[in-house]
């Protein structure tokens, strides 16, 4: 999207305004793009074709935030919602056109923020399940206005509101009973939730996660410092195959850090996964999609194309499962992870696979990368899957340092992808082809490879 235009104070909307604006198009992230006479007005709620009553949020020079109060007159393209479901706004929009859109926004950040073309861009891989796809979800504490404890997720845009979930319809039926049992326990028990204004109270999330090909269920309880009745909740939650109890003082509202203490059955789940068998600690990071993490990895196998005798990076592994699976078809592999549990999991999930020849360390990319050149030596193929906010400018001159011939570009944002891409292309490399992969039916959120191929002499 071109940048808007500032415009002067006296014209611009201010916080509280209700406007009545057209949605044009959509952002990335997923809000609706109305323009009055050129400002930018970002709509969460809204899609292309609605018309809309919206009050502001922020106001700022170049663009503002509202949020859609009242649909005026509905976009021809919108469906009927079958969930009221926080996390699934584009759930208004027919599956086909989520994936039109998301293609396209792919292309228009590689294009517009890149300037990248002459790339081949490869059409989209629909997911396998438009609902109940996610392995992990994590919710929040609450409570209504007569104190009735909830548990589900903040209304959009609200810290301070949590709206009930009885069926998440992004989970499975076996992992919603699961949260159930437990808010049961804790309305029996009289449990209060954690209330950020006030500091008072005590419940502040609850995580289910699940092998959803073992079959194993994990929750971990998230509160504030006290006590609980480990053996009546343990009772209460089963059948599980693990419960966990995490308690922290921190305000930030995040399920990590704190003390994680084992009540019950396991600290880790297992799972299984492109043939492999995999152990999962409770932090450790896991594409929360199984079916189509699969999915992109053979995506990722198909860029990388292993032949037998590549040394192979596998940078911000995680628990190690892009890097086990090229382990069978290269020489040699090696991982690099922040968090050291996930190590220990890479680690665990190598011998657990008979795998002996990929190591994992860990250690931060930006400071690590060069010492592991020179212990491992060059790489043939590199692999990067970072977080949202991609890799920094010193990221990728180590990586151009590094000088693999081909690097594989695991990306859960295009708009971070394209500047990394378009400083590694004027340093040698080209981008060949990019596919999108939909990991999250629903929702904004997008998943893509991209493969680069070093042409230049290193
Ligand atoms: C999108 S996940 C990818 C994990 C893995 N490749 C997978 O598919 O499961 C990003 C990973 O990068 C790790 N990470 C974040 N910042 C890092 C850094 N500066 N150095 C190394 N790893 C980092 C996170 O802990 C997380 O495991």
């Amino acid at each position: 999207m071109d940048a808007p235009a500032t415009t002067p104070r006296s014209l611009r909307p201010r916080p509280g305004d209700e406007l009545e604006l057209t949605v044009d198009s959509l952002a990335f992230g997923g809000s609706g793009v109305a323009r009055r006479d050129g400002y930018v007005v970002f709509v969460a709620g809204g899609v292309p074709g609605d018309r809309v009553r919206a009050v502001v949020g922020k106001s700022k020079r170049a663009y503002a935030e509202a949020r859609v109060t009242e649909i005026l007159a509905p976009s021809p393209d919108r469906v009927a919602p079958q969930a009221d479901h926080p996390g699934a706004p584009w759930q208004v929009l027919p599956y086909e056109r989520q994936l039109e859109i998301k293609q396209a926004q792919v292309d228009d950040a590689l294009r517009r923020i890149g300037r990248l073309s002459h790339y081949v861009s490869e059409p989209i891989v629909p997911a396998e399940h438009r609902w109940r796809y996610r392995n992990k979800l994590e919710y929040s504490f609450g409570s209504d206005s007569g104190g009735r404890l909830l548990c589900g997720f903040h209304a959009p845009g609200r810290w301070d509101e949590v709206v009930e979930v009885k069926d998440c319809r992004l989970a499975s039926a076996a992992a919603n009973a699961a949260r159930e049992r437990i808010v049961r326990w804790c309305r029996a028990e009289g449990l209060s939730a954690y209330d950020r204004r006030t500091g008072e109270g005590f419940l502040r999330n609850l995580v289910v996660r699940e092998g959803r090909r073992s079959g194993q269920l994990q929750a971990r309880l998230v509160t504030g410092p006290g006590e609980l009745d480990r053996r009546a909740l343990a009772a209460a939650a089963e059948p599980l195959a693990g419960l966990l109890w995490t308690t922290t003082a921190g305000v930030a509202e995040t399920t990590h850090g704190g003390e994680t203490e084992l009540l019950a059955g396991a600290r880790h789940i297992d799972e299984q996964m492109g043939g492999l068998r995999l152990r999962l600690s409770p932090h450790a990071f896991f594409q929360t999609n199984t079916e189509m993490a699969e999915r992109l990895y053979r995506l990722v196998l198909d860029y990388g194309e292993p032949a037998g005798f590549e040394r192979v990076y596998d940078l911000y592994c995680g628990i190690g499962t892009i890097g086990l699976l090229f382990a069978p078809r290269v020489a040699e592999v090696w991982g690099l992870e922040l968090v050291e549990p996930a190590i220990a999991d890479a680690i665990a999930n190598a011998r657990l696979n008979e795998i002996d020849n990929a190591r994992f360390f860990a250690g931060d990319v930006r400071l690590a990368l060069r010492e592991l050149v020179a212990t491992a030596g060059r790489p043939d193929v590199l692999i990067v899957d970072p977080p949202r906010a991609g890799l920094s400018q010193k990221v990728v001159r180590r990586i151009v340092e590094a000088a693999p011939k081909r690097i594989v570009y695991v990306s859960c944002n295009p708009t971070t992808l394209a500047p990394n891409a378009a400083q590694l292309t004027e340093a040698g490399y080209e981008l060949r082809r990019v596919r999108p992969v939909d990991m999250f039916p629903q929702t904004p959120h997008i998943e893509c490879v991209a493969e680069l191929v070093r042409t230049a002499a290193g």
